[in-house]
């Protein structure tokens, strides 16, 4: 069975990008592996600690790793956005592949204090997970936005990005090059899109050569995100537009099927409502 690291490597020499899908339930667990496995590409599942607060650390991770067991297929999972030691120590223990230890907000020098720490740590319980480190500025909320926020302010530059991966030993950066978190509602209605620094990108991979995740990809436009990866994005996380495609499908089976009451009767159209949205992500990401 393919490793985290592995599918990261392959993925980096071809070109691609691997998507990551943030769920909060077993509808849009589904919906991300099914439609992985319908276009045979590895996937990765995100559970932020909102997220894994519902589902349970320990139980989303034993349901990815009986879909990986059962259909020798490679989902792995990721403990996103984790802002405490204690927090991705549960996620490690608990069995996930990779943590998102972010601690952002913080100054450059106290985010490398606190992430070196984490590395070590959470390798100390687990060899083989992958630790990603955050610095910049790329907000936070996958929701919709009422205000745009000013994405001059909090970029990475290559410098601190090479600063901060020599001196934590990180296996992926998480950069803010002109991403964030999130939607607004203009990008919801498709009338305007995020975009992104491609040279930024282009500077800091040079700089640190180290694998790069692109968070707050959900509105982005599809040119810039094929560019992104072509300049060394390894991993494309989007969480708003699944949600979006859940809550549609949601609605209009409740609005097409008023008087039912079995959940699994009316929960399939929405498993295919987020199935579409994830497919052609997929479909952009491994080209
Ligand atoms: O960690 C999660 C992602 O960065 C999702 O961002 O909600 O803008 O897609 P998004
Ligand atoms: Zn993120």
């Amino acid at each position: 069975m393919a490793t985290l690291h592995g599918v990261l490597k392959q993925a980096e020499t071809e070109g691609v990008a691997v998507g990551h899908f943030n769920v909060s339930d077993l509808v849009t667990l589904k919906a991300v592996f099914e439609s992985a496995r319908d276009q045979n590409v590895p996937v990765i599942v995100g559970a932020s600690e909102g997220e894994r607060q519902f589902l349970g650390a320990r139980q989303i991770a034993a349901m990815v790793k009986s879909l990986r067991e059962e259909y020798d297929f490679p989902i792995f999972l990721n403990a996103d956005h984790t802002h405490s030691l204690a927090s991705a120590m549960e996620a490690a223990k608990a069995g996930f592949d990779w943590i998102v230890f972010d601690v952002s907000t913080l100054p450059l020098e106290e985010n490398i204090r606190q992430t070196r720490t984490a590395v070590e740590t959470l390798k100390a319980i687990r060899p083989e997970i992958l630790v990603e480190g955050e610095i910049g500025d790329i907000g936070s909320g996958s929701e919709i936005h009422d205000t745009a926020r000013d994405m001059r302010k909090g970029l990475t530059t290559p410098a601190e990005a090479r600063q901060f991966v020599a001196e934590t030993r990180i296996d992926t950066l998480a950069p803010a090059v002109g991403n964030m978190h999130g939607m607004l509602k203009s990008m919801v209605a498709g009338g305007t899109k995020k975009r992104l620094d491609i040279e930024r990108i282009r500077a800091i991979k040079e700089q640190t050569r180290v694998f790069m995740t692109l968070h707050g990809a959900s509105g982005t436009d599809d040119g810039d995100l094929r560019r992104a990866i072509a300049a060394g994005i390894t991993v494309v996380h989007i969480n708003t537009e699944v949600r979006l495609a859940w809550r549609h499908g949601l609605d209009s089976a409740l609005s097409t099927q008023p008087n039912e009451i079995v959940p699994y009767k009316l929960l399939p159209p929405v498993i295919d409502s987020v199935k579409t949205l994830v497919a052609a992500r997929l479909a952009l990401f491994s080209k």
